[in-house]
């Protein structure tokens, strides 16, 4: 079996991040959220892996390289554009061949893995084998119909869903799906559509299996979405700590403090990870804050948030919650006068004072 992992498209519901960064390459608790796609189909045992990067960006390949820290072989395949998921599937089939594959959303995250599934693929012989999550919002997702234990239509971004389900971004598949995604035609926001090749597999009478995703899945497409993936990793990762940690500092729960970095009178409550060289001081870091390498937080309070590389947080006298700061971003406190807030933020940035 081979594996296709995505890392193209635009990422436009996660800009102003996107406009420098793939948004396969933000991190999740301190590691790219490709990493953890890349781990997943190593664990089960895949050794070839296919990776559709943007066509115009050689971002993807410099950052993940060959796959031998893996131990897998990688072969980037470059998009135009992004033309939907059936188009990739289609611009992969010589590097497919006749293999049955796993076909892996770059933005997905699943807890448990995938080995479980593909061993449902082979011991009920399906032709193409979709994973299902309860979600409270399917009109987000392909959304299957099951009638009597069968899948009997799936429905990309539906109005009035069907069922409580969307089709995860985890589907394996024999090369019968070739057929399909050379069959369909684009939809209404001209893409070929992975839902549809869905529907002309179930139209044409192949075998479609399926099972729901227990643990936890994200799709990371949003926001939101990034700061749940970074709580739900953070909640199962063991403590580390490499740094140093000063006397007057409490630590609670699982902390992991990368190397170099510093703990100066300030108090972090797990699960939290610091990367390298980060100084925080006189601080509060509550639970499910992820901070990269290189940041300063003095005399500041931050939970439940992203932090990337380079930020600096300083003296700031409201708690930061729930936000993602991208690389370099500094937040600070001024003692000019009149009090005021003052913004030099780049196009696409959202801030909320409440
Ligand atoms: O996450 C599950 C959902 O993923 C499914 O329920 C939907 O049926 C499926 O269409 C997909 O919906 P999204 O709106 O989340 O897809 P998105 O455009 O975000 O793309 C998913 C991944 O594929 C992401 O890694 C970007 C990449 N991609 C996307 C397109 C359209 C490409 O590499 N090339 C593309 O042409």
């Amino acid at each position: 079996m081979k594996a296709l992992i995505t890392s193209g498209g635009k990422g436009t519901r996660l800009r102003p991040l996107t406009h420098t960064q793939n948004k396969h390459l933000i991190p999740i608790a301190n590691k790219p959220i490709l990493h953890y796609a890349i781990e997943t189909v190593a664990a089960a045992g895949i050794k070839e892996i296919g990776i559709i990067t943007n066509a115009d960006s050689d971002e993807v390949p410099r950052a993940i390289g060959d796959g031998s820290q893996w131990g897998v072989k990688i072969t980037y395949i470059p998009q135009e554009s992004p033309l939907g998921l059936a188009h990739v599937i289609k611009i992969a089939e010589d590097f497919i061949g006749k293999d049955p594959f796993i076909f892996y959303l770059g933005d997905n995250m699943v807890v448990g893995g995938v080995k479980r599934f593909v061993d449902a693929f082979e011991s009920d012989q399906v032709n193409c084998y979709l994973t299902l999550a309860k979600v409270k919002d399917p009109e987000r997702f392909g959304v299957p119909e099951i009638v009597d234990s069968r899948i009997v239509s799936v429905e990309e971004k539906p109005k009035h869903p069907k069922s409580h389900f969307a089709v995860a971004g985890i589907y394996i598949y024999d090369y019968h799906v070739f057929e399909a995604v050379n069959n369909i035609e684009p939809s209404a926001r001209g893409e070929l559509e992975i839902s549809d090749a869905h529907q002309y597999l179930i139209d044409h009478g192949y075998q479609i299996g399926f099972s729901e995703i227990t643990g936890w899945w994200k799709d990371t497409g949003k926001p939101i979405d990034l700061l749940e993936a970074n709580r739900l990793v953070l909640e199962h990762t063991d403590p580390k700590i490499e740094g140093s940690i000063n006397g007057k500092s409490s630590l609670a729960g699982n902390v992991s403090v990368g190397k170099g970095s510093k703990i100066i009178n300030s108090n972090i409550r797990g699960p939290v990870v610091i990367g390298e060289n980060t100084v925080v001081e006189n601080s509060y870091i509550g639970p499910f804050t992820s901070i990269q390498n290189d940041c300063y937080v003095r005399s500041s309070e931050i939970e439940y948030s992203i932090i990337l590389n380079k930020c600096k947080v300083l003296d700031i006298g409201i708690r930061i919650e729930s936000s993602l700061l991208g690389t370099d971003v500094e937040i600070v406190k001024s003692e000019d006068k009149p009090s005021t807030h003052r913004f030099f933020i780049g196009d696409q940035s959202r801030i909320e004072l409440v």
